[in-house]
């Protein structure tokens, strides 16, 4: 296959979009009740040192060797380690990718499928006359009525799936320009908020007072996937959207940038979501229906709170969109490398990806006693392998190709910095981030 030709058509449009990729459900929803399974300020910091270590140098090895290969991301991989004098074999780190992405897609669709159902339900006015306790039934009400939530997950899927037929220009940029700030906004404002909450000073000892006892090789390792999983790293994800971006842009200022924001929404979100935790005397650890129970109740006290929350849903189900057609994409572009038009691979990957997330939705009823591993439902495997275990493996294979493998001029060069640059990001990747990567995935496994 040949190089695309398919670009980005600037630089902004360009960053926009890896920042769409990385902002999503995994700041808003996943940051809060994965910090609140695995103890608080510890996971935090934990996750902030791997974020820096590891989330800015492997986020620009990915993005680099989609612009170095100009392909999908099998394809990439395969020529660029063609030219390196390399085994083709590296092609099935594009394949892993494809399959890690493919679960991950499947249950964040069923999850934006709840932002959906609860956009709809705050718009309507449904919490603001309900108790706390209410609010907390009616989610759970929720979960157990798999029809309202195929329904949601379909109308998701068809949404992400006709933006990703639209292809780079026509689709992709588009969704990803100016809605982001609102969601920001709208951040800040509740953060602003929780500060006058009775919970607010705990929920900033929680989320700031690290408790060494508290890390656990679990804790670390969950923290690692996390940071992998906020970035969109690992995956290939942003190798696919690498190989349309314009020569001559700085990629180390657009990592840096993209990461400073993508912490600085989790730290947010998780500011608003605990307070509200501790002020109702919540369980931090309650899991994935943290955040879609303590805004409805925080939002419910607040002045105009119905017009508010649905504004926050409308935003979040909006950053979880430009999330999800980043998902998609190297599945859709390897189907494209395959020989398929955009419209058919999209079709092809919308369907599969969909009948799978159906296995998400059912393990809140039907599914609820199946084990699909150690114990978990299919939804608490999906929620948490692929994210802390997959992702990562990703990460140490793309790390060790673009670092070892790829000769330094091709890798220089689709850097793009200056040569001390370039030795500081290899030095980085060579003896930080492999072995880092490698030591934590070993010892969470073992
Ligand atoms: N970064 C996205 C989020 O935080 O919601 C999720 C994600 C997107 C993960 C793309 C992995 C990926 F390849």
């Amino acid at each position: 296959m040949s190089e695309t030709v398919e670009r980005w058509s600037s630089r902004r449009a360009f960053i926009l979009a890896v920042t769409g990729a990385a902002v999503g459900l995994g700041n808003i929803w996943r940051f809060p009740y994965i910090t609140g399974e695995n103890g608080g300020a510890a996971f935090l910091l934990l996750y902030i040192i791997f974020v820096a270590l590891l989330g800015v140098p492997v986020m620009m090895a990915e993005i680099m060797i989609g612009r170095a290969g100009r392909r999908s991301p099998m394809m990439a991989l395969s020529h660029l380690a063609r030219r390196a004098g390399a085994t083709p074999h590296w092609r099935w780190v594009g394949l892993f990718g494809a399959i890690t992405v493919f679960f991950i897609l499947s249950f964040y669709s069923v999850v934006s499928g709840w932002s959906i159902e609860y956009l709809v339900s705050a718009v309507n006015g449904s919490f603001a006359s309900r108790s706390p306790a209410e609010i907390g039934a009616s989610f759970d009400a929720f979960l157990a009525d798999p029809l309202r939530m195929t329904f949601n997950h379909t109308l998701f899927m068809l949404l992400t799936m006709s933006v990703v037929a639209a292809g780079v220009s026509g689709g992709l940029e588009k969704l990803n320009n100016l809605l982001m700030p609102l969601l920001y906004i709208i951040l800040v404002i509740l953060a602003v908020y929780a500060t006058t909450t009775a919970g607010f000073g705990q929920a900033i000892s929680w989320l700031f007072t690290p408790d060494p006892g508290a890390i656990t090789a679990g804790v670390v390792l969950s923290a690692m996937g996390h940071a992998f999983f906020t970035l969109a790293v690992g995956a290939c994800a942003l190798m696919a959207y690498g190989a349309y971006m314009p020569d001559h842009q700085s990629l180390t200022r657009a990592a840096v940038s993209v990461v400073v924001l993508n912490v600085a929404v989790a730290i947010l979100a998780g500011i608003a979501v605990f307070s509200v935790v501790f002020t109702q005397g919540m369980d931090p650890a309650e899991g994935p229906g943290l955040m879609f129970v303590t805004l409805p109740i925080a939002f419910s006290e607040l002045p105009g709170g119905a017009f508010w929350l649905g504004g926050f849903f409308l935003l979040l189900l909006l950053a979880a969109w430009t999330s999800s057609i980043n998902l998609a994409e190297p599945m859709v572009s390897m189907l494209q490398g395959a020989g398929l038009k955009r419209g058919q691979a999209a079709a092809v990957v919308g369907v599969l990806v969909w009948a799978v997330g159906l296995l998400s939705v059912l393990s809140f009823s039907s599914m609820a006693d199946v084990h699909w591993f150690a114990g978990m439902t299919f939804f608490a495997w999906v929620t948490s392998v692929p994210p802390s275990i997959f992702l990562p493996m990703g990460g140490v294979m793309i790390a060790i190709f673009a670092a070892w493998v790829l000769p330094n001029e091709i890798a220089a060069r689709a850097l793009d910095t200056s040569p001390g640059g370039f030795r500081l990001w290899q030095g980085l990747v060579r003896y930080v981030s492999i072995p880092l990567m490698v030591v934590v995935l070993l010892s969470g496994l073992l």
